[in-house]
């Protein structure tokens, strides 16, 4: 068996050498992220491994099937860019990594909504230049507010338990309910009745189309004045210039955002003293009460080394036994 592995950076060499070691499978690491130009490496290989988040074109799997590779894993969750009925058609199995780290997202949601409610980078910028009085920027505690989640699966429910150790009061709502979170009693029927009570509100939902833009003009009219907002998701569960708007009136206090609409050619970029063309972003990026992370909230050691492994054992799984335990369904 030989597995091929695209998009491979060096922090993530070590974990493949282990596994690689431990499982006794050659696995060749590719620098460069998947395209049509470079799949021609994959002949002779039994199974493809990847993350990227350029779309994956179909002539990648017209390909690898042509190859005869019908094993695909990703080393991420998301799968918003993964051609499912080209896949389907060539009768290729997907897998993804859905928890290489529920708390490494979490976590980093928790940190910047603190720093923003304890002023941190207006202390900062204050501080800086000299001025270490308190006022104007009096804080916020946690323990006297409602976080409402949107979206109670895995990376949700790890950030609740962090919030409810603030003490914060949580109301949630998902279309698929956890049972425990029913039976605490946690869920609102409609997203309006979350916008109304929540102080912060937080995004774990993932990017199906129906949920583009969720957070609107009208959205963020239905939500309290001087509500925060977390988006540790996608960046397409935001509309950027209704958030602007939101943000220039008032009605959002503040925003902690890892993730942007057009992120790609933006994130994980060094820009150095080159300006960023994107006047929404800029917009953004420039304000004290906006946190923005380039979509590193995933960029732990415990993470990349789980979403390392984990995809390459999904991978071995799809050669041996044409299954996985993180198989996606392309329905
Ligand atoms: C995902 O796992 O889908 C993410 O959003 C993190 C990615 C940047 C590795």
């Amino acid at each position: 068996m030989k597995i091929i592995a695209y998009g491979i950076r060096d922090d993530e060499l070590p974990y493949l050498k282990e596994w690689e070691e431990k499982n006794k499978i050659e696995v060749k690491a590719v620098q460069d992220l998947l395209t049509t130009d470079n799949i021609d490496l994959a002949k002779g290989f039994d199974g493809v491994v990847a993350y990227q988040q350029k779309p994956y074109s179909d002539g990648i799997f017209e390909k690898m099937n042509e190859y005869g590779i019908h094993a695909f894993s990703l080393r991420n969750v998301g799968v918003d860019n993964v051609p499912f009925e080209t896949l389907r058609k060539f009768n290729i199995n997907l897998s993804n990594v859905p928890a290489y780290s529920p708390s490494a997202i979490a976590e980093l949601s928790v940190t910047q909504l603190m720093a923003l409610l304890r002023r941190i980078p207006e202390f900062e910028s204050k501080m800086k230049s000299g001025d270490f009085r308190w006022a104007p920027d009096i804080a916020l505690e946690l323990n006297q507010m409602t976080v409402g989640v949107i979206g109670t699966g895995r990376i949700g429910r790890a950030a609740m338990s962090l919030f409810k150790g603030f003490g914060a009061k949580l109301v949630c709502y998902d279309v698929f309910r956890n049972l425990e979170i029913e039976k605490e009693g946690l869920y609102v029927d409609t997203l309006e009745e979350l916008y109304k009570q929540a102080d912060v509100i937080t995004l774990h939902v993932p990017a199906l189309k129906d949920n583009y833009h969720m957070l609107n003009d009208e959205a963020f009219s239905q939500m309290k004045d001087g509500v925060f907002i977390l988006n540790y998701s996608r960046g397409m569960l935001i509309d950027s210039e209704s958030l602007i708007k939101a943000l220039d009136s008032g009605k959002v206090a503040g925003a902690g955002l890892d993730t942007y609409e057009n992120e790609v050619g933006i994130f994980d970029i060094d820009h150095g003293s080159q300006a960023i063309d994107d006047p929404i972003f800029n917009n953004l990026y420039n304000r004290e009460n906006v946190m923005i992370t380039p979509h590193s909230a995933f960029y732990t050691k415990t993470a990349v080394k789980n979403m390392v492994q984990i995809a390459l054992d999904n991978n071995k799984s799809f050669i041996e036994k044409g299954t996985a335990e993180n198989l996606v369904s392309l329905d």
